[in-house]
């Protein structure tokens, strides 16, 4: 056997201490299918003295991660610090300069960082690895790197973020409000530490852009992904998809289209059928089309000690193997850069909730705008419900065919100048099969 690998964590929350904890519990088995033991010898935070149900006086303890990550104690640097600046960056960068191979499950700095970053690892033949960065147990980044290497791949969406399908799901099952769903997310230790990262989609957006580069051997490009959170989504839509066989999910969403690599990241409607409508609360879900396994969906636990834990130390077990796989799949050079075309110039179907002053001639009105730009609609829904519109307005939910969302931006304009309406159109986009 092999000289035991030596692992140094920085960072002793949640996944920190699960770390560990699996480490410790699953020691002879790792031992046996990397042929060297996994040890953790050294570990840093910002309290020592702080209750985590391990013993951590067998560690070498360093109250700066800095020295951590230098230290000729460790081989690998497991940055568990999180937020994409400061002692995060630091660290990993003083690991690698220190030919100590980085494990991390951090997606904001891989977002801003990853292509520097995985170029100084390839330098110097380390390892980056950052399975636990999307979809926490799920081995999403496995399954495109190496899993599929053989496909070519058209689209991958999913749902990254537990709290907001929390959220939608718990508003959707028992018609709660956004706030008292979004209050017990926190409770339960879903939410990121500023939640508005979950409920603004921006969690999703730094999640997809790793994804994107995974799916499409370009450079990350989190700065082009489109985002828009679950902020505007209301009971009236969810009992609206509902109604239409759909169900609202937020979706992160990266695909090939004429213009270049879509990178998008929405409340979505998708068909109550599909394998991604069926993922409820807090659980993630990834689906990829490609030319040779056509559809592929992996679900699981996205966030937790122990799920964001097991891919981690997979990570680990890689890297005592002596896997060296370049981080994004190809050697930084030779990441492409094509367009990233805007959500403007995005094609798909629509569902668009009016709130329309109850005249004669308005719905008319209406149909004869989308008429106009060519736009067919799949259904159209007017329907009286009383408390649920300012007074004298009546819902009314179009579905339209595939169009140009350009298109359907203009012909809400003019919907708006024609003065029908009674308040801001809802429009959400729908995400086929
Ligand atoms: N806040 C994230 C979520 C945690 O809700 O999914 C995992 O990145």
């Amino acid at each position: 056997m092999q000289r035991p690998l030596r692992v140094g964590i920085a960072g002793l929350g949640t996944v920190g201490t699960s770390v560990i904890k699996l480490l410790d519990r699953q020691a002879e088995a790792l031992a046996n299918r990397t042929g060297r033991e996994l040890v953790v010898t050294a570990v840093s935070a910002r309290t020592r003295a702080k209750e985590r149900g391990i013993d951590l006086s067998r560690f070498t303890w360093f109250d700066d991660p800095l020295e951590l990550a230098r230290s000729d104690s460790i081989d690998v640097f497991v940055e568990l610090i999180g937020g994409a600046e400061g002692a995060a960056l630091a660290t990993v960068e003083q690991a690698l300069a220190a030919s100590k191979s980085v494990v991390t499950a951090n997606k904001a700095l891989l977002a801003r960082h990853g292509m520097r970053l995985a170029a100084l690892a390839e330098e110097k033949n380390l390892a980056l690895a950052f399975e636990a960065s999307v979809a926490g147990g799920i081995p999403i980044v496995k399954t495109l790197r190496e899993g599929l290497a053989g496909n070519s791949i058209e689209r991958v969406y999913g749902i990254l973020n537990g709290t907001c399908n929390y959220i939608l799901s718990r508003m959707e099952l028992e018609g709660l409000s956004f706030e008292t769903c979004l209050s017990e997310a926190q409770k339960l230790g879903y939410a990121e530490a500023d939640p508005t990262f979950d409920i603004g989609g921006f969690d999703t957006a730094h999640k997809l852009a790793i994804l994107a580069t995974l799916a499409f051997g370009t450079a990350i490009d989190p700065e082009s992904v489109s985002v828009e959170g679950i902020e505007s989504i209301s009971l009236d839509d969810l009992r609206a998809a509902e109604e239409l066989g759909y169900r609202v999910k937020l979706l992160g969403v990266t695909q090939r289209s004429a213009e270049g690599i879509e990178q998008r990241v929405h409340p979505s409607m998708v068909p109550k059928t599909s394998a991604i409508a069926q993922i409820m609360g807090v659980t993630n879900a990834v689906t990829i089309d490609a030319d040779a396994v056509h559809e592929l969906t992996l679900a699981g636990p996205g966030a937790g000690g122990e799920a964001t834990a097991s891919a981690i130390v997979a990570d680990i077990a890689d890297i005592a193997r002596g896997v060296r796989s370049a981080p994004f799949g190809l050697p930084v050079a030779s990441l492409a850069n094509p367009p990233r075309p805007p959500l403007r110039l995005h094609q798909g179907g629509y569902y668009i909730r009016l709130s329309v002053q109850d005249r004669p001639g308005a719905v008319a009105a209406i149909a004869k705008r989308m008429a106009e730009r060519e736009i067919s609609l799949e259904s159209i829904v007017q329907r009286q419900r009383p408390g649920m519109q300012p007074s004298g307005a009546v819902p009314v939910i179009l579905v339209t065919y595939a169009t140009h969302e350009q298109t359907v931006r203009e012909v809400l304009e003019a919907v708006i100048k024609d003065g029908f309406l009674a308040d801001k159109p809802q429009l959400i986009r729908i995400e086929r099969e």
